[in-house]
């Protein structure tokens, strides 16, 4: 049945509610945040919404009418084409885009589809400029930490604490190179289990490292340790952690000083002799003077005076070694009548030991050479060579027990002269060991301290040095080194 009033009032009703839609879509269209174009097959922008003309600081009579391809930035043309071309086999396309507007390249996130509206397409489109930027930032800042952590000369490890009872006291997320190389880790896999080997010694009591670390973190200054390796060896290690460098992470630095106290250890002796050296060199120069006056008188005496020839003997052979004793000090002072030569040292080697013989005999100990030539020429002063030789070979005696023995050889390789001197004796401990050649230092009650510091004197003025290794109860070792071709004479 027709009835046209009604068929009228349909169409106008069909025609009300389109326009409602429209109205609708241009409501959205208009106050959507986010960016909304439409463009035609070819490209052409038809409608842009006031957001994305904001977006791009464009006009939207600046960009309707616009070809896409003239938004888009040189060097992302080719990209563009591909996602032109996704859009037209896939009807869709879902991306990140780059559009330059007035003056400003931005990021976008863009959805695409097809045939939304009288054949046209349409965009949605949001601005990621900011969350891009964040995170090349992020990257970057991560990039920079990685070039120090790796670069750093210093040992750096990151960890977190272990809450748990068990297991590891600390877990460590990473450890830089240097820290590698210092704790000699080769393979990357769990540091935490390696290192978890490694022990410090502190009041004669060993505690673990990791453990150690973990309870100093609150430590504001830096802690040195005495780090044992696994295998043995021993380094002296600065630590220094700060805590929360990140949620949670900890940080901890390890500077080797091993060597640097060392240094330090041999400035303080070297200054320290030569401070000595000045005062021997006066103090010796006053006493001579007197004591040659002294020889002199007794000596004549002695001839006017008969019947105390024993007196006179004694006061001479004292007189004399107060003398030697003079001397000894001179030759801290700079060497003056020293006179440099060639001279065969496997014989004032043997000349020593003869010295020495009877000292030994009287004490039952047995003095074994092995003097493989019979000939090393060595430029030096003869004289102070020997007074080395006795100083160390008369310490060997002093603290050798009856019936032990002395093991004295003498080697030339890569053109040093390698002298040893070994003993039986009680050795010397680690603490100890350090002091040797400091002026003064004694543990004998007789003794004057004097005889190694004069021997480390010469062979450094000699150009060469003396090491010494020991182990308690077993006995200790004494090496010369010299060099055999710097004839050094002199080095203050
Ligand atoms: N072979 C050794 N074994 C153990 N300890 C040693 C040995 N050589 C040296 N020492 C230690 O080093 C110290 C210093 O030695 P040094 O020769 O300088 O002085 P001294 O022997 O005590 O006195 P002197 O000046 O009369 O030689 C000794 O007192 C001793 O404790
Ligand atoms: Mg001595």
């Amino acid at each position: 049945m027709f009835i046209p009033g009604q068929e009228s009032s349909y169409k106008d009703r069909e025609m009300e509610s389109k326009l409602e839609h429209l109205q609708l879509f241009s409501n959205i269209f208009n106050q959507v945040i986010d960016g909304l174009i439409t463009f035609d097959k070819h490209g052409t922008i038809v409608h842009a919404n006031p957001a994305f003309c904001k977006l791009l600081q464009m006009t939207k009579e600046q960009i309707v009418g616009m070809h896409l391809s003239s938004l888009i930035p040189e060097e992302n043309i080719e990209e563009h084409l591909t996602y032109w071309e996704i859009l037209k086999s896939n009807g869709r396309f879902f991306g990140e885009v780059r559009f330059k507007g007035n003056n400003q390249i931005k990021t976008f996130e863009m959805s695409t589809s097809s045939e939304v509206y009288n054949g046209l397409y349409m965009s949605i489109l949001r601005d990621i400029t900011e969350k891009r930027e964040m995170e090349q930032k992020l990257i970057d800042s991560e990039r920079k930490f990685r070039k120090i952590f790796d670069g750093s000369l210093e040992g750096m490890m990151l960890w977190k604490m272990n809450e748990q009872d068990e297991g590891e006291p600390i877990n460590i997320i990473e450890l830089n190179q240097a820290a590698k190389t210092l704790f000699s880790i080769t393979n990357d896999t769990n540091y935490t289990h390696q290192l978890h080997k490694f022990k410090i010694h502190y009041n004669d009591e060993e505690y673990s490292l990791l453990q150690s670390i973990k309870e100093l973190l609150n430590e504001t200054e830096a802690t040195t340790f005495e780090v044992i390796y696994p295998d043995g060896r021993k380094k002296i290690v600065e630590v220094d952690s700060k805590k929360n460098i990140i949620t949670d992470t900890n940080l901890t630095l390890f500077r080797n000083v091993t060597e640097k106290l060392k240094m330090e250890e041999q400035l303080r002796k070297t200054e320290m002799l030569n401070v000595l050296g000045e005062l021997a060199a006066g103090i010796a120069h006053e006493i001579r003077n007197p004591l040659t006056s002294l020889k002199g008188f007794i000596q004549l005496l002695h001839g006017e005076i008969t019947g105390y020839s024993m007196y006179f003997n004694i006061i001479m052979a004292e007189l004399e070694r107060i003398e030697s004793i003079v001397n000894e000090f001179l030759v801290l002072a700079k060497p003056q009548a020293v006179q440099y030569i060639n001279a065969n040292i496997v014989k004032i080697m043997k000349e020593t030991i003869d010295l020495l013989h009877a000292q030994a005999i009287m004490d039952n100990i047995e003095i074994i050479t092995e003097l493989k030539k019979e000939h090393i020429l060595f430029y030096c002063e003869p004289n102070q060579i020997k007074q080395v030789f006795i100083n160390i070979v008369k310490n060997a005696i002093e603290v050798s027990g009856k019936g032990s023995k002395i093991l004295i050889s003498m080697t030339v390789d890569n053109d040093n002269i390698r002298v040893t001197i070994t003993d039986q004796g009680e050795g010397i401990p680690e603490e100890k060991l350090k002091r040797l050649g400091e002026p003064f230092y004694t543990t004998k009650e007789r003794g004057t301290g004097l005889g190694l510091m004069v021997s480390y004197k010469i062979i450094k003025q000699h150009g060469g040095k003396i090491e010494v290794e020991s182990e308690i109860g077993k006995g200790s070792t004494f090496h010369i080194l010299l060099p055999i071709k710097t004839p050094v004479n002199d080095d203050e």
